[in-house]
């Protein structure tokens, strides 16, 4: 039978579809979910027109479900969405309460309408013009009151390491996390590996998240990136993790797609605290960066502390101040950022290219439970 014949399929009694749902069932090659509302069953596609999302697991009010993953609606009757965003449909499909069960039939009375979205930039390719200078990009993730600001230990030596790649030709571009105000990671992955999306779904959603910088930054637009951070209670700054948190849509891609975003692009940090934990924190920077597909350049970071005794911070800014030591070692830091650039991209197109990090295996229960079109 051809898919778009018409036929009715029996997908359970009425009994178990009105205590199991709303619920995902198969009608043909249509997965369909069934909602009880307003007393009767209803029945729309399993497949949310945004990313797929599975909308049996959506929560309902009215006759509006919303999908689990990002929280577009649909009507679980016309399959539309809510006013102003009415020409969204996903498929309805005719249900019957017959004596020997419920039919839903296929193809869909009402079929899937997509509005085309507007495209994020985020998605295009941008070439860098030949002959462009390398380029370098700051991220700082110290925390401050920018209306009061201090000395950061770390950003003094991010600024000496970019100045030292300006005066030597590059072109050089500086992101502090605090002057962004941008949304934390609502963890769309531990829904679904598939919720998890590129570009990030609050980035499509919410025009005001000012994350859109650094993934243009990262992904599009640096050779090199100097990741500046304190060291926080043993750790990297908490804005620095706000922001590794959102780019697990990079790495994500990887993962679901086998699609690496980041090629031939070096990482390396500057790591400074007034207490102890410089290579913990450079160990769990190293692992994330790796996995977004940077490579690093020989000693890949400096880092400055006075150990676990050393409670008198107003010291520890005057030694960063007066070392000569560290401010030559953030131009050291840059220069083999740009030099192991340099050698990665000569590989560009060769047999010595840096190869992909192949996706995950294969999960034969995951596969089994993928959803299919609806
Ligand atoms: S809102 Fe449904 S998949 Fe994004």
């Amino acid at each position: 039978m051809s898919d778009s014949s018409e036929a009715w399929h029996r997908v359970a009694t009425g009994d178990e579809l009105r205590a199991a749902a709303p619920v995902a069932v198969t009608a043909g090659s249509h997965q369909v979910a069934i909602f009880l509302y307003d007393g009767r069953l209803r029945a729309i596609s399993n497949r949310c027109n945004h990313r797929g999302g599975p909308l049996a697991e959506g929560r309902l009010h009215g006759e509006f479900v919303m999908c689990p993953w990002h929280a577009w609606e649909y009507s679980v009757i016309t399959g539309r969405g809510p006013q102003g965003y009415d020409e969204e449909q996903v498929p309805v499909f005719s249900v019957e309460e017959r004596p020997d069960g419920v039919y839903v039939r296929t193809p869909p009375a009402m079929p899937r309408h997509l509005i085309p979205h507007k495209r994020s930039l985020l998605l295009d390719e941008h070439p860098k013009p030949p002959g462009a200078p390398v380029r370098v990009l700051g991220l700082s993730t110290t925390g401050m009151d920018d209306g009061n600001p201090r000395y950061s230990t770390s950003d003094a030596l991010l600024d000496e390491a970019l100045s030292h790649a300006a005066a030597a030709g590059a072109d050089t571009q500086c992101l502090r996390l605090r002057e962004l105000a941008f949304r934390h990671c609502e963890g769309n992955y531990s829904k679904a590996a598939r919720a998890c999306t590129w570009p990030c779904a609050i980035t499509e959603r919410d025009p005001a998240d000012q994350l859109t910088p650094v993934y243009e930054g990262l992904v599009h637009w640096a050779d090199v990136v100097l990741i500046a951070t304190p060291i926080r209670w043993g750790n990297a700054s908490s804005l620095y993790f706000k922001m590794a948190e959102r780019l697990n849509c990079v790495q994500n891609q990887v993962t679901i797609n086998n699609r690496v975003l980041i090629h031939h692009k070096v990482a390396a940090f500057i790591i400074t605290g007034g207490q102890d934990n410089i290579q913990a924190v450079a160990g769990s920077m190293l692992t994330f960066w790796s996995e977004l597909g940077f490579v690093f350049p020989p000693f890949p970071f400096i880092a400055h502390s006075r150990g676990w005794d050393a409670e008198d911070m107003q010291n520890n800014v005057k030694v960063v101040k007066m070392s000569e030591g560290l401010r030559e070692a953030a131009h050291e830091l840059v220069a083999r950022g740009i030099a192991t650039w340099r050698m990665v991209d000569a590989t560009r197109g060769s047999k010595m290219e840096p190869m992909e990090r192949a996706g995950r295996k294969a999960n034969p229960v995951a596969d089994s439970m993928a959803m299919h079109d609806g």
